[in-house]
């Protein structure tokens, strides 16, 4: 695992603390339009979210089967407390997960997760949760970026992030495309109150017609 956990980054497994620095970049906003443009989640749907620290991307879900993973015990029983009963939250590291004792998931998703693993268990990981998404499904992951011509702010936050591996747009594309066969990445620079740069990984199985109103890739 690639996080930076000492100094100042120890603050940040606070949860609370984490939620506030969240809210002041703007990371409420961010997951509204993440999950209103890209994530899509119907009601009904099975939920997998790797990494989901305190889980608050589900105040923007619908009633779904929602498991939440996450390597940080104080995150998972921040997650636990607040949304009781709307999913299961387990306290696990990516390479202590079983796929084989979870269900199928319409929807896997991994908000800013791939960035704290290195390529080789980002890899790992992606082909582990290949059999676990229905032929239907879609994962998708959201990452930070570097762009050519970064922003000065965006670079200096970037470079000082607990993740130890932000990648190029087309560097998360090639990871994923690994396990996928269907890989669409797209570049987000508006998502947060700050300059920042996202990149956006959606995968499936099967190719989605873009202008389709059932597409999860559009
Ligand atoms: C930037 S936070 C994002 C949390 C959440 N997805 C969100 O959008 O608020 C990244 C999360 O990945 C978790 N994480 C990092 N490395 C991990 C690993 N190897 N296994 C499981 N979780 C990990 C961290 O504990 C942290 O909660």
């Amino acid at each position: 695992m690639s996080q930076r956990t000492d100094g100042i980054y120890s603050v940040l497994s606070i949860a609370c603390l984490y939620r506030l620095v969240q809210r002041i970049v703007g990371a409420e906003k961010a997951r509204r339009i993440v999950v209103r443009d890209y994530l899509k989640p119907r009601s009904g749907e099975t939920v997998l979210d790797i990494g989901c620290g305190p889980a608050d991307i589900l105040t923007h879900f619908p009633p779904v089967h929602y498991y939440g993973f996450d390597l940080s015990p104080a995150y998972i029983e921040t997650a636990r407390r607040r949304f009781a009963g709307r999913g299961e939250f387990y306290s696990r590291n990516v390479t202590e997960i079983q796929p084989s004792d979870l269900p199928e998931f319409d929807l896997i998703i991994m908000i800013s997760l791939l960035h704290h693993l290195n390529d080789e268990e980002a890899a790992k990981l992606l082909s582990n949760l290949r059999p676990r998404l229905k032929t239907t499904g879609r994962l998708i992951s959201v990452d930070p970026c570097r762009i050519a011509n970064q922003n000065p702010i965006a670079k200096f936050l970037i470079n000082n992030d607990r993740g130890q591996n932000i990648r190029t747009s087309a560097e998360y594309q090639a990871l994923a495309a690994q396990a996928f066969t269907y890989v669409k990445a797209t570049v987000r620079n508006d998502l947060l109150n700050v300059p920042y740069s996202h990149a956006i990984i959606q995968c499936t199985f099967n190719f989605v017609a873009e202008n389709s109103d059932e597409s999860p890739l559009s």
